[in-house]
């Protein structure tokens, strides 16, 4: 990620107050990636601050894990305007970033479904796909990784936050010591 003071690689440059960089710990073994920042993260230069952090929080405490023990990124590092979603154009030019700092995880955790597109390199329908381990190629190395609902759906179904609760419990495990895919039960 040393190409991102004053980056310009795509038009979200134009209208940001900050760029968003990750949150946590830079060498834990799960990183979580969301969509892009909102208001509030482009106003703090942090992710998952506003509401969504706020479900994101209460789901790791209830499970014991602290924020500061993983690794909190998201597709593109600038806010889209109006909150809208990243464009295909604009993930792909941060997509380097991400690739660089996902490359030593054990568990990669993409909240919702355009996180996991961006990751996955296509088109995925979320509920095919809900905390079913898979593995990513990135940078050459294989690397475990679930789908999960993006916090921010939690507000209006209440199922959302069972299934996010499950996500952490499948996060933990892997903070907890990491076992090959083979051998975490999930
Ligand atoms: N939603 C996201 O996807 N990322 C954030 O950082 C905040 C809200």
């Amino acid at each position: 990620m040393t190409t991102l003071r004053n980056c310009v690689a795509c038009g979200l440059c134009e209208n940001r107050q900050n760029i968003v960089c990750p949150d946590g710990d830079v060498n834990s073994p799960v990183a979580f990636v969301g969509e892009a920042p909102g208001k509030r993260e482009d106003e703090t230069g942090l992710p998952f601050q506003g509401r969504s952090g706020k479900v994101l929080d209460a789901l790791l405490n209830e499970e014991n894990i602290s924020r500061s023990s993983i690794y909190i990124t998201n597709t593109v590092k600038c806010r889209p305007p109006g909150n809208r979603e990243p464009t295909k154009e604009e993930m792909a030019a941060c997509l380097p970033n991400l690739k660089e700092e996902l490359q030593n995880r054990r568990l990669i955790v993409a909240l919702g479904r355009t996180a996991a597109r961006d990751l996955l390199g296509r088109e995925i329908k979320l509920a095919d796909e809900l905390n079913k381990l898979t593995t990513i190629n990135i940078l050459g190395k294989e690397i475990d990784m679930i789908a999960t609902y993006h916090p921010a759906a939690s507000f209006y179904n209440s199922k959302v936050k069972d299934a996010l609760s499950e996500t952490i419990r499948i996060a933990k495990k892997y903070l907890e010591g990491y076992k090959t895919a083979s051998t975490i039960k999930i």
